[in-house]
């Protein structure tokens, strides 16, 4: 059983990949196996809502979104890891989840039917709760 955790920070080794970190313990704990996938910090542009992924199966842009659809088809489980800017998630990870879930949803990958998925949301005062 794998479990893949996504960092949606633009720090690659930052406070959001420390708290994905120790939630990773936990899964090793109870002998499931983590992966940990970081977005990256290049922009990432939102859903253009062009349909290609009908057609492509996957995005119509060759970016870390079609990166991560590969890897999601053989996990059995997500936590999804972002950082709280100004009182939400920040645009890039949001950019990036409405384009992984048009693209599986389009292309009928079925990746993330009845899968479990949890948060892990880092902040320094507030906004949690709506993130
Ligand atoms: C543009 C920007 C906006 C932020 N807005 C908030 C905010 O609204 N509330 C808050 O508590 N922290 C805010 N922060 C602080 C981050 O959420 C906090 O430092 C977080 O732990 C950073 O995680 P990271 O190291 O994984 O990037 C903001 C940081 C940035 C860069």
């Amino acid at each position: 059983m794998k479990v893949l955790m996504v960092n949606g920070s633009p720090h690659k080794n930052g406070c959001t990949y420390t708290a994905l970190t120790e939630v990773a313990e936990m899964f090793h704990k109870e002998d499931i196996n983590t992966e940990l996938f970081w977005i990256g910090n290049k922009s990432i542009s939102g859903c253009i809502a062009c349909k290609a992924c009908i057609e492509k199966k996957k995005c119509v842009f060759q970016d870390s979104v079609n990166e991560f659809l590969d890897l999601a088809e053989n996990c059995d489980g997500f936590v999804f890891g972002t950082p709280v800017h100004w009182g939400g998630a920040l645009g890039a990870i949001t950019s990036f989840l409405d384009r992984v879930f048009y693209a599986d949803l389009n292309g009928g990958g079925n990746r993330f039917l009845l899968k479990p998925a949890s948060t892990v949301i880092s902040a320094r005062r507030a906004g949690t709760t709506a993130t």
